[in-house]
């Protein structure tokens, strides 16, 4: 038997995607933790275990993610950009942009109609607009991150949260509960501040439609909301958003062993 595999190390978790000759696949996600080299390992074996095959069934392995350079499994290393357009097309094949946020960066990728890469511009400098910074406020607001999505989709309004910075705006976010604002419309607002800054970035690449969303960020329907309100168009929503990445790096992977 044969299979190839994508890998996708990001910075909070990792995904393992084992794919067959038709492209079938099968994806397992762990959390990241403190190394990466050994989050893959573990993820790989899972991967393994999961879908009873063995290493040496693997002819090929793809790796990407911020940690793809610690893989010593790997036979190619390529870009998330890459790899998240790639697996975005194959999801979604009318999709032109693709917007990916994860824990620590967020990025907007154009693509053609035949899924390459046109352009693409990152935010990996703040992490205000990212995954992080949804774990810092949920932390401080005493919710599960989980939640966040239902509990804002009940508020009737959005407490505007004006600090562009993740560390002000958590001690904005307390004064806020102070001053009696109902968490709901608290994390309405952390959202729409976060659609804000994603559409800023997208802008700069010319957001065209269809769009698609991957990462993590993705199963925060309140995220999705604020950013279908901004963008007035719906966007694709993977099955499982976070391996969207995996994906395209177990597509790439396949390429190079059966094409
Ligand atoms: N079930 C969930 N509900 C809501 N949000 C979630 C859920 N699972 C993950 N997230 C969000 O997704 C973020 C992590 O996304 P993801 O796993 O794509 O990051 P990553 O790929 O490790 O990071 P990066 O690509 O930046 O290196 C978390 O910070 C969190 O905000
Ligand atoms: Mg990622």
């Amino acid at each position: 038997m044969s299979f190839v595999a994508g890998v996708d190390i990001g910075s909070l978790s990792t995904e393992v995607v084992i794919m067959d000759r038709e492209k079938n696949y099968d994806y397992v996600i762990v959390p990241t933790g403190a190394n990466s080299k050994t989050a893959a390992q573990k993820a790989m074996e899972q991967s393994l275990e999961h879908t009873g095959y063995r290493w040496e069934d693997l002819e090929f392995i793809l790796a990407t993610g911020y940690g793809r350079i610690s893989i010593p499994f790997a036979h190619k290393r390529v870009t998330e950009i890459t790899c998240h357009g790639k697996g975005a097309h194959f999801l979604f094949p009318s999709a032109s942009t693709v917007i990916d946020i994860g824990g620590q960066d967020s990025k907007v990728i154009r693509l053609s109609g035949e899924g390459k890469v046109i352009d693409f511009v990152m935010n990996e400098k703040c992490a205000a607009g990212t995954g992080r910074f949804l774990e810092v406020m949920a932390r401080s607001l005493e919710v599960e991150l989980t939640m966040m999505g239902t509990l804002s989709k009940k508020a009737e309004n959005s407490v505007p949260i004006s600090s562009m910075c993740t560390v002000f705006a958590e001690s904005e976010i307390v004064s806020l509960v102070a001053e009696g604002h109902p968490v709901e419309e608290i994390i309405r607002g952390i959202h729409d501040s976060i659609a804000e800054r994603t559409v800023g970035l997208a802008n700069r690449v010319g957001l065209e439609k269809e769009v698609v969303m991957t990462g993590g960020v993705a199963k925060n329907g309140g995220v999705v909301k604020s950013l279908e309100e901004r963008l007035r168009d719906n966007i694709h929503i993977p099955d499982e958003p976070q391996v969207v990445g995996a994906v395209g790096a177990a597509l790439l992977a396949h390429r190079e062993a059966f094409a």
